[in-house]
């Protein structure tokens, strides 16, 4: 039989088809959907926090006069104020707009980490943050309705750390708190009010950071070169790279500025501080790797781990959309691992719930028990009182009848 041969003809196209437009179309779904993106800012009270963040978005996100947040911006305060020791998380959301692209942007503040004078475990509320919502995120995947939805991204894309400008050493809950994070989050750490170090000590200060951060294996976010494509834009990304930890300096209440005796420091000037290197990270050029490394690498491996805590063997995540029975064991999993939390959770409540009856009941017995008593002690008490009075009566009237004129008129009379 002759050789049947497949015949691939190549061809230039000389008419016009149409797919030069998808950058168009993906671009203009994007601007539809909105971004969105959710950033960590831990640091101790005072560092500058808020400042930073108006002066990042240029917009009154914090309040700095009055209150400590602008009023129009939604906020929830997640843990109850009674709690005063404990380092607490707070979220603020807004959206905001440049060119017709609307950003929404949600800032994640720990009020109260490093505040105190035993800071042991104040990362915990932070990582429980972080994780609650990263399974959040994890749920939403595994809902059964998996086609084609655009789940709502609530991990956290970075995390701001913020180094007081000490000018010597890294502390001990610096270290601690970027070694429980890093492999969790990108983590961009930045020494705050910068413009308390000259720039010799920033440098030497810097320096002992970086060599810190080496010595305990912690790593910080690097801003890919992949993602560029002319040398130009390489060597000015790894640039960026080299000069973290950013040396920041926050602008005054609505400036982009700060003055003192003798000057002013530019925000945005690169000669004055590192404010335009932290922007171009975060927002510029950089928002989307954040937020795509969080997805393929920090989410990932949260979700790799949780897996395999549940029993479930998978590595690579490349199979796991095109596998339907290893999702379905997944799900199932997932779901057999929420409902045992779900049953533990319930069987607590109602311990708690019949303890507290329990109490109660007991205590309104003894009350009922304390009540019968004083009852009776009271009747008792009446009753002698009675008692008493009728016997008062009884000798008055028995005296009164002895004594009475009648009977001694008798008497005389009968005399
Ligand atoms: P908490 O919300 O209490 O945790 O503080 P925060 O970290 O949000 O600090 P905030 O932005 O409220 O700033 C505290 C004080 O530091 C304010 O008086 C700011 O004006 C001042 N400040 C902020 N940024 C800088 C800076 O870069 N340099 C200097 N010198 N002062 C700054
Ligand atoms: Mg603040």
């Amino acid at each position: 039989p002759p050789h049947q041969e497949v015949k691939i003809i190549h061809r230039d196209i000389n008419t016009y088809v149409g797919f030069a437009n998808l950058p168009k179309q993906w671009h203009r779904k994007s601007i539809r959907r909105g971004f969105n993106f959710n950033l960590l800012c831990v640091g101790q009270s005072g560092l500058g926090k808020s400042t930073l963040i108006n002066t990042l978005f240029n917009k009154d996100i914090y309040d700095l006069h009055q209150s400590e947040i602008g009023e129009d911006d939604f906020v929830s305060n997640e843990e109850e104020e009674e709690d005063n020791d404990r380092v607490k998380i707070d979220t603020i959301s807004t959206t905001i707009e440049e060119n017709g692209v609307e950003l929404n942007l949600t800032v994640i503040e720990a009020p109260g980490f490093g505040d105190f004078i035993d800071n042991t475990n104040s990362w915990e509320p932070i990582i429980d943050e972080i994780n609650s919502r990263f399974d959040q995120y994890l749920d939403s995947e595994n809902k059964i309705d998996r086609s084609n939805i655009i789940h709502e991204d609530n991990r956290i894309h970075a995390c701001l750390y913020f180094i007081e400008p000490t000018g010597h050493n890294l502390k001990a809950l610096d270290l601690k708190f970027m070694e429980m994070i890093h492999t969790k989050c990108n983590l961009i750490p930045i020494i705050s009010k910068s413009d308390i170090l000259d720039d010799n000590e920033i440098f030497e200060f810097k320096n002992v950071i970086k060599q810190q951060l080496l010595e305990n294996n912690i790593e910080y976010f690097k801003p890919p070169t992949y993602a560029v494509d002319d040398s130009e834009s390489i060597a000015m990304t790894e640039q960026l790279y080299d000069l973290i930890p950013y040396a920041i300096v926050g602008g005054e209440q609505g400036t982009r500025s700060r003055s003192y005796p003798w000057g002013i420091i530019e925000v945005d000037n690169p000669q004055h501080c590192d404010f335009v290197f932290l922007r171009d990270v975060l927002i510029k050029n950089f928002m989307e790797e954040l937020r795509e490394k969080t997805n393929t690498v920090l989410y990932e491996n949260y979700r790799s781990n949780k897996l395999k805590s549940l029993g479930i063997k998978q590595d690579n995540s490349v199979f796991r959309e095109y596998d339907p029975e290893l999702k379905e064991l997944e799900d199932k999993k997932l779901h057999e691992a929420k409902l045992a939390k779900l049953e533990t959770e319930m069987k607590t409540v109602f311990q708690q719930k019949v303890s507290e009856k329990e109490k109660k009941l007991q205590k309104s017995e003894s009350e009922l028990f304390q009540r019968h008593k004083e009852m009776k002690d009271k009747l008792t008490k009446q009753l002698k009182a009675l008692e008493e009075k009728k016997h008062q009566l009884e000798m008055s009237l028995a005296n009164q009848v002895s004594n009475s004129p009648v009977q001694s008129k008798k008497k005389g009379f009968l005399r």
